[in-house]
């Protein structure tokens, strides 16, 4: 089997007495999309912040495309857009961008700059603006821009679509589909079931710490009997609860 982009194997993180993640396995091939789903404070970010080495997890192991997620290198093949994305205040969208492809060992090519700012539906004034006066889904684009000029091996956005108008989202998920085209591998949240219906082939339900259904939407449907994703959601999150 080709090496998986992302493997989570018996990963258990607690915040003080709460259990958010009680033995997560989970495995992203290399190449795929994947979107994670549940309800508010299923932990979702959590499982990112945990993949991320952002905090410290408890038990189990996680690896990105073979490497221990502990080690930084496991980090450099990938992008993220964190869910409450908020760029410093005083760069303009020009100088962010420039500061993150620096970082990554890239130049902020104009025309490409340009480009992705037209296929995000932000004008291209916008880049001379500083963030601050930037509107919330403008912001979400300018971090979405930052994300997809990187070209990364593996793109991860929590909520990407947060703020975004319905053209925007249409121009993302355009987006993303190249992406999945040019053999990247995409892990989102959402809590559009439409769009994850629409962009991934597999799929995850988080519900009281546990995975309560993994594999495709399509699936998803199928087992649960759903008329639409959203209906089979919340009868596995229902028949998942084990209170
Ligand atoms: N730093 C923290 N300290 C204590 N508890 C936390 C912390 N971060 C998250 N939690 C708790 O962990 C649980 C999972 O939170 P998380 O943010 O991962 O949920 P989520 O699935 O991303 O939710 P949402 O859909 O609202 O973004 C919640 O009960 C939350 O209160
Ligand atoms: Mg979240």
């Amino acid at each position: 089997m080709a090496q998986s982009a992302v493997r989570f194997d018996q990963v258990r993180k607690s915040y003080g007495q709460q259990a958010v993640l009680q033995g997560i396995d989970l495995e992203v091939a290399t190449g795929a999309a994947f979107g994670l789903i549940g309800v508010n404070g299923a932990g979702k970010t959590t499982l990112i912040k945990c993949l991320l080495d952002f905090c410290h997890v408890d038990g189990g192991s996680i690896e990105i495309f073979g490497t221990r997620h502990t080690d930084s290198r496991a980090r450099a093949r990938l992008a993220f857009l964190p869910e409450r994305f908020m760029p410093p205040y005083f760069l303009t969208g020009r100088d962010f961008l420039g500061y993150m492809l620096t970082l990554d060992e890239r130049s902020a090519d104009e025309d490409r700059v340009r480009a992705m700012f037209a296929a995000l539906d932000l004008d291209a004034a916008a880049l001379d603006k500083p963030v601050r006066s930037y509107s919330k889904g403008m912001t979400q684009k300018l971090g979405l821009a930052a994300c997809l000029l990187a070209e990364p091996d593996l793109l991860i956005l929590d909520e990407p679509m947060s703020g975004l108008d319905p053209l925007a989202r249409a121009r993302v998920k355009q987006l993303l589909r190249e992406l999945r085209q040019q053999g990247r591998t995409l892990f989102f949240t959402s809590h559009a079931l439409s769009d994850v219906e629409e962009i991934c082939e597999y799929t995850v339900v988080l519900h009281q710490g546990r995975v309560c259904f993994s594999g495709s939407p399509r699936a998803l449907m199928q087992d649960f009997a759903g008329d639409s994703m959203e209906d089979a959601f919340l009868k596995c999150i229902k028949s998942g609860a084990h209170d």
